[in-house]
């Protein structure tokens, strides 16, 4: 390797250390560090870490943030939700192309930059979004900032060096309740847990009826619980911060606000189930976050909250690690994400076992989302009694959501469960509203007509994206987006998933060409079906949530775009008979379809 390439690969080691599992992390730093990943380096790395050349280029291969070519000095990322296109993305996009005389998705003949689009990247309040160098965002971009942009680029002018007012991303919090409001001291909370016990805090836990925030929402307690409960001395506890369901935005005001409440948690759930390692893995689109998060780990460990004997209870050893992300949905789901942690592809694992007895290199796991986390720590402090009065029965406490789309405020809004999605849209100022969906492309799309269902586990369940749509907008257009989005982020593992979303896109993409009939939406539902009992993982198995969805609810939207009601083929056989013509010279009305039905 080169001598800077060299530097980068010992400093990451040294940081790391030579584990196969800090694999992805050096990745990450060296690409960091290099501009992309040659092969020569990759080699290296193999050495380095003991594993075998074709492991590392497996890794390198199966992340979008890793380039086994070059990519661009600068590599310009579009996030492309329904959101950002519904503010403009795509015109913004190709205008920024054609000043830089790019083609998307291909590098300039110069490796200079490069100019594409990446899946939501969590900033559906602030869009349209983009990322620089899978390091900085922007936000807000507009036709003003594209033109500067360019600019800036063409003249090599280094992204340090760009607008400061570029880079603000705001917090946007529109509805603070217990887990957005004021923050507590920290150490309140687990002072309190310590004060407990193990066995009083999990009592506390299990009377507040908490459930996970992450989008499946099994109990809190329970979960503590087996892992505590799980054969073997050594245990791990997991904060999700992936955050890739777009649409949702919630956990990087939660890691960016309240960042000490996350760590609380973690450092609970520690305390509850017994173990001495923690890791956040933080989204690659959230690497702007990381270095605030590392300030706050380092203030909360001279402050005993972590390392040896925390707040002077002997033998009570813990401390917590970031892990960034490198551009995959799938790693949100919880057994791809202990792969990713260590530092393999993010392929869902086989269940059983589950985490909770077998996760983060064989041993017992917990993994919870950042908001679950933030309401362990306020039950700790509180109280199970507390918790569970607020709420509906079967769903206690609050619920934050990340509002975006076709309203005057957008932003982080915070409720008891139990709340109406009209006073949800009412309260950010939402006019003519169409639909929403929530809980994101895998959640559920309500139409105006179901207004007046609740939040909660038992009516319209949700990880915590609140999208918005007007009477303008074309909802087949919208599922068709996230019919991409499933088929883009799908990891190909099993075929039901790799196959039906890709097929899924088909159907979609032959429906909006014009082409489509009745026929292709009954294949849609029969493709749902197929999904939903044949898939490894929850991706492939809510794949279709949009389109059923959709399909029921805004059928005009779909016939609109139907040219006939029986089967039409995605291709012109017509067309295609004309080799066969001229290869036999014939060209008589029965040489045609056409002619030959008449
Ligand atoms: C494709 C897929 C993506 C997921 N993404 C996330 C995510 O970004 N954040 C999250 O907390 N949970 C996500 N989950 C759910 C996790 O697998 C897991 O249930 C959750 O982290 C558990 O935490 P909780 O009990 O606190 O909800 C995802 C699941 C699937 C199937
Ligand atoms: S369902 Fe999709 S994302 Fe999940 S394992 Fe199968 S191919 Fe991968």
């Amino acid at each position: 390797m080169q001598p800077d390439a060299d530097a980068a690969l010992h400093a990451l080691l040294t940081r790391h250390g030579r584990e196969p599992h800090a694999l992805l992390q050096i990745l990450r730093g060296l690409q960091a560090a290099l501009g992309w990943l040659p092969p020569r380096a990759l080699a290296d790395v193999a050495q380095a870490l003991g594993v075998t050349l074709a492991q590392v280029q497996g890794v390198a291969g199966f992340y979008r943030f890793l380039h086994q070519r070059p990519a661009g000095q600068y590599r310009i990322l579009f996030s492309d939700n329904v959101t950002d296109r519904m503010l403009g993305s795509h015109a913004l996009m190709a205008d920024l192309c054609r000043r830089l005389g790019v083609v998307p998705g291909r590098v300039a003949d110069d490796d200079l930059v490069s100019v594409d689009t990446t899946s939501c990247t969590g900033l559906g309040d602030q869009g349209p979004a983009l990322l620089v160098n899978h390091h900085h965002v922007i936000t807000r971009v507009d036709g003003k900032r594209v033109a500067l942009l360019a600019d800036l680029v063409r003249h090599r002018v280094p992204v340090a060096q760009w607008p400061p007012a570029w880079f603000e991303v705001q917090h946007n919090v529109q509805r603070a309740d217990l887990l957005l409001g004021d923050a507590a001291a920290p150490g309140a909370a687990l002072a309190a847990a310590l004060a407990r016990g193990p066995e009083g805090l999990l009592a506390e836990l299990k009377a507040s009826r908490l459930r996970g925030r992450g989008g499946a929402g099994f109990g809190t307690a329970q979960k503590w619980e087996l892992c505590r409960n799980a054969p073997g001395t050594e245990r791990v506890v997991v904060c999700n911060a992936d955050e890739g369901e777009p649409g949702t935005f919630k956990d990087r005001v939660l890691l960016a606000r309240h960042a000490d409440a996350v760590f609380e948690g973690m450092t609970i759930a520690a305390f509850a189930i017994g173990a001495r390692q923690g890791f956040v893995y933080l989204r690659g689109e959230y690497r702007f976050l990381l270095e605030a998060l590392e300030a706050t780990l380092q203030r909360r460990r001279s402050a005993g909250l972590l390392g040896l004997n925390i707040q002077g209870r002997e033998g009570f050893d813990f401390d917590i690690r970031i892990h960034v992300g490198a551009g995959a949905y799938v790693c949100g789901e919880e057994s791809s994400l202990i792969e990713s942690l260590e530092g393999k592809r993010g392929t869902p694992r086989i269940r059983p076992p589950f985490p909770v007895e077998s996760g983060y290199l064989g041993l017992p796991t917990v993994v919870n989302n950042v908001e679950t986390y933030c309401a362990a720590a306020k039950v700790a402090e509180g109280g199970g009694a507390w918790w569970a009065g607020i709420g509906t029965a079967k769903s206690t406490g609050t619920k934050i959501h990340s509002v975006s789309g076709d309203c005057e405020r957008p932003g982080l809004y915070e409720y008891p469960f139990g709340t109406r999605i009209g006073r949800i849209l009412e309260d950010c100022g939402a006019k003519d509203t169409q639909a929403v969906q929530v809980g994101g492309p895998s959640g559920t799309c309500l139409s105006a007509f179901e207004f007046g269902r609740r939040i909660a586990f038992e009516d319209v369940p949700t990880a915590g994206a609140f999208m918005v749509f007007d009477r303008s907008r074309d909802m087949f257009e919208v599922a068709r987006g996230f019919a991409h989005f499933f088929a883009h982020e799908s990891c190909g593992f099993c075929t039901p998933c790799r196959v039906g979303t890709a097929l899924v896109v088909k159907r979609m993409d032959k429906l909006a060409a014009g082409h489509g009939s009745r026929h292709d939406i009954d294949v849609l539902f029969e493709l749902d079906k197929l999904m939903h009992t044949a898939t490894h993982c929850g991706l492939g198995a809510t794949a279709c949530n949009p389109l059923r969805d959709t399909i029921l609810k805004f059928r005009p939207a779909y016939e609109k775009h139907l040219k006939s009601l029986y089967f039409e083929p995605g291709f012109d056989l017509d067309a295609e008979l004309s080799i066969a013509r001229r290869m036999t010279g014939r060209d008589d009305p029965g040489a045609y379809l056409e002619g030959a039905e008449t």
